[in-house]
């Protein structure tokens, strides 16, 4: 993975060669390069767990776009982060009724007071951003997480410090190794 540019300042932030490279070839691809629009922010967002204002104006001159369309696509959807990189695990915490009667509104605000933020905040370190979710489709296992790619599931809301631990061992194991564990996400802006 692509290390995120979270030390960089955001104005400096530039779509790496294999990024233009991808985004080009999808552009041969599809018939319309308004099309590219969501997979090329997919693919920054994925890398770099943000996409920066300059890289929106990036993609739209390679789609020969206006910034505008670029940004309205990227705002419609709350998934993308544009002021700083979320953490590098993104814990996805349920909240619909299966995870709620089971306590998932506990378990959120227990986790955000562990990792020490608040919903949609990284942690200082930048290991991990909590957030609410509506149904992650496994409500057999209510109360569910879903961490990046994994799903923590049948969770007790009176352990939320063992969910915690094994999202920092997480985060841990996934962080870019080209990334110090002691940047801080505020250095983004
Ligand atoms: S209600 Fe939580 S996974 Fe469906």
């Amino acid at each position: 993975m692509t290390t995120a540019p979270t030390t960089l300042s955001e104005s400096s932030s530039r779509l790496t060669p294999e990024m233009v490279q991808q985004i080009e070839q999808w552009c041969r691809r599809y018939p319309d390069k308004r099309a590219v629009v969501l997979p090329a922010l997919h693919l920054v967002h994925h890398r770099w767990r943000w996409v920066p204002h300059s890289v929106v104006v990036q993609i739209a001159e390679l789609l020969e776009l206006a910034p505008a369309e670029v940004q309205d696509t990227l705002s419609f959807y709350g998934f993308f982060k544009q002021d700083k990189p979320h953490g590098v695990v993104r814990a996805w915490v349920c909240r619909s009724i299966s995870c709620a009667l089971r306590g998932g509104d506990e378990l959120l605000e227990e986790l955000c007071k562990l990792v020490g933020t608040r919903p949609g905040e990284p942690a200082r370190d930048g290991s991990i951003t909590v957030e609410a979710a509506e149904c992650l489709g496994a409500c057999e296992h209510a109360p569910c997480v879903l961490a990046n790619e994994r799903l923590y599931r049948g969770l007790d809301p009176r352990d939320v410090a063992d969910l915690y631990r094994q999202l920092r061992k997480q985060a841990e194991q996934e962080r870019d190794p080209g990334e110090s564990s002691t940047t801080s996400p505020s250095d983004a802006s």
